[in-house]
């Protein structure tokens, strides 16, 4: 399907992986399953006497953006919002080239209950990088959620647990829904394969 966006950005050739309506549903069942566990591990605390922290989300920007915006409107609980800005696909690269992190990590997550949001697992460093320097901080608990797990036959360049993936796709290249070529396309209301020109 080729999507026509505006008048200046070229229509991508793209192949629909992921419909609106799927990734609504997911996303509510997300919501939901992060919210329940949310609840029995405050109950978990409050049973050991301990004082249940506050939730502190960490978007990683900008990636995550779209995906957050829907997630944090299923999760009826009270939380605040701490984007993170970090980059590993420099302009037109299709994969990995090492995470850098342009703008200050929060220091402050001690005593915290952290969701760290991400639009996708691939090479895993992203998300290796951040739940060491957040675990490093003694948070009460550290949970990581991803809309998509790319598939890696060849095993990643970090293994990650991730405790929420809302779908696991092939090893392709993928934009929409907050995920970008080169810094566009993430206003695409799907999740698409991008087919390059070969
Ligand atoms: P990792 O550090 O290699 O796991 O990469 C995670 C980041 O790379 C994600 O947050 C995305 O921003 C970006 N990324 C990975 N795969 C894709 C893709 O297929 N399309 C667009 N961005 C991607
Ligand atoms: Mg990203």
């Amino acid at each position: 399907m080729d999507h026509a966006i505006n008048s200046t950005q070229p229509s991508p050739r793209t192949r629909v992986l992921l419909s609106r309506q799927k990734i609504a549903q997911r996303t509510a069942e997300l919501g939901a399953q992060i919210c329940a566990d949310l609840a029995h591990e405050e109950a978990t605390l409050r049973a050991a006497g301990i004082t249940p922290g506050p939730i502190v989300l960490v978007p990683v920007l900008t990636g995550a953006l779209v995906f957050a915006a829907d997630l944090i409107r299923q999760m009826p609980v009270s939380l605040s919002i701490r984007p993170v800005t970090l980059s590993s696909y420099p302009g037109s690269a299709t994969s990995s080239q090492g995470v850098s992190v342009p703008y200050a990590l929060p220091t402050d997550l001690a005593g915290t209950r952290v969701l760290v949001i991400d639009d996708i697992l691939d090479s895993g460093r992203t998300l290796g990088l951040l739940s060491r320097v957040f675990a490093a901080q003694h948070p009460q608990s550290i949970r990581l959620a991803v809309l998509l797990d790319k598939r890696k036959p060849n095993g990643r360049a970090e293994e990650v647990p991730i405790q929420y993936a809302g779908f696991t796709i092939d090893d392709l290249f993928v934009v929409g829904y907050g995920l970008d070529y080169d810094g566009l396309y993430r206003n695409l209301p799907e999740v698409c394969e991008l087919l390059l020109p070969t």
